[in-house]
């Protein structure tokens, strides 16, 4: 089927990439003389049309992609509440249900004749491209998070930018636990995967990394602490991923609210308190959050991005559906959205970054 018209999303959280995979994807497009409409909040504006009273898309030309290559956010917007697959709907006696929407959002795309989806996103956003594609939308995923947890790609984009913010965050933070002779903790984001926190630690040499794939012993990290007094380094510093959590114990959950997924934070506070407790040491937390999703997306990541954008409109060029763009260098390839789709990509424990760090002294709490 030749194309004609295709349509890009962004969904759930931002991540630095998403302007310049948008920019990638319109020019490509329209040099291939495709017109190319933009969803506007995800599917926000076909699952509240009462909402968008000037309609549910935005046609992107060239200058609606002019000089955004460095910008961070989408310029189309985005949301990680309001999953079609499970949308939440209040039934007649106030309990709430979920029901699938993805027909609604199929038939829209059918009426408006868009030939084919380019979905940029993370898990959720995928599996929603996967079921629209079972629903018959030819559809093209492109991996999108700071997090680093899909799986089949070697990377997404927005995570090289998130790291590499840490990084500096963490090299700042030295400074002043030096000067005081403190303890700092650092929670940053990651969700499941302890991707940000150990890249960024080990980067940053950090004392101490605490993953959601190592469940930690707070005295553990208490002795490396200590054996670092004794040795006259009267400082640390903790990193502490978001998923992470102690032997025998359970994720720091902040809440969950109907469609959206549980929200993680504050682990870093508990391993805080503990360990000024432990080793009696005035102790500070900083948590990274949301910061880390901000700002001008590094080189690496703006070239990855672009890379993604252009591989995703080619990939529907060459007749392909049903797919993601995966990082595989030194080529971008192909794979079925359904080996993404609901998987996610932690971190090995035999991997050569996790050698690294155990090589360098760094503490698990293991
Ligand atoms: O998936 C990206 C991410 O930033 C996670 O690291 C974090 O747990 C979550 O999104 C936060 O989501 P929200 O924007 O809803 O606070």
């Amino acid at each position: 089927m030749s194309i004609k018209r295709i349509a890009i999303n962004t969904g759930g959280g931002d991540a630095p990439g998403l302007n310049a995979v948008i920019r990638s994807v319109v020019l490509a497009a329209l040099n291939r003389g495709w017109e190319c409409l933009g969803i506007l909040d995800g599917y926000n504006g076909l699952l509240y049309p009462e909402a968008y009273p000037h309609g549910w898309y935005r046609h992107l030309d060239r200058d609606s992609v002019r000089g955004i290559t460095h910008l961070g956010g989408t310029i189309i917007g985005t949301t990680n509440r309001g999953n079609p697959t499970s949308f939440p709907v209040q039934g007649p006696d106030g309990t709430w249900i979920e029901v699938d929407r993805t027909e609604e959002i199929a038939a829209a795309l059918r009426a408006e004749a868009i030939d084919a989806l380019i979905a940029i996103g993370g898990d959720g956003s995928l599996s929603i491209a996967h079921a629209l594609a079972e629903r018959g939308v030819r559809v093209v995923g492109v991996p999108k998070t700071i997090d680093n947890d899909l799986d089949e790609t070697v990377a997404t984009f927005g995570f090289d930018t998130a790291v590499a913010f840490a990084s500096d965050c963490l090299d700042r933070l030295h400074s002043t636990a030096e000067s005081h002779q403190r303890i700092m903790v650092v929670e940053v984001m990651g969700r499941y995967a302890g991707w940000i926190a150990l890249f960024a630690g080990v980067a940053a040499t950090a004392d101490a990394i605490l993953i959601p794939e190592i469940p930690y012993d707070i005295h553990k990290v208490a002795d490396k602490v200590r054996q670092r007094d004794e040795a006259g380094r009267k400082f640390s510093i903790i990193v502490v991923s978001e998923g992470a959590k102690p032997v025998g114990g359970e994720f720091t959950i902040i809440g969950k609210q109907i469609g959206q997924a549980e929200r993680l934070g504050g682990v870093g506070h508990k391993v805080g308190e503990a360990l000024q407790q432990l080793c009696g040491k005035e102790t500070r937390v900083v948590q990274l959050g949301h910061l880390l999703r901000g700002g001008t997306p590094t080189a690496t990541d703006r070239l990855l991005s672009l890379r993604f954008g252009a591989a995703a409109v080619r990939a529907l060029a060459e007749g392909y559906a049903n797919v993601m763009v995966a990082l595989d260098p030194p080529t971008v390839r192909y794979v079925p959205l359904e080996k993404v789709a609901g998987r996610m990509k932690t971190v090995p424990l035999d991997s050569d970054t996790m050698l690294t760090a155990r090589d360098l002294g760094i503490s698990f709490g293991d």
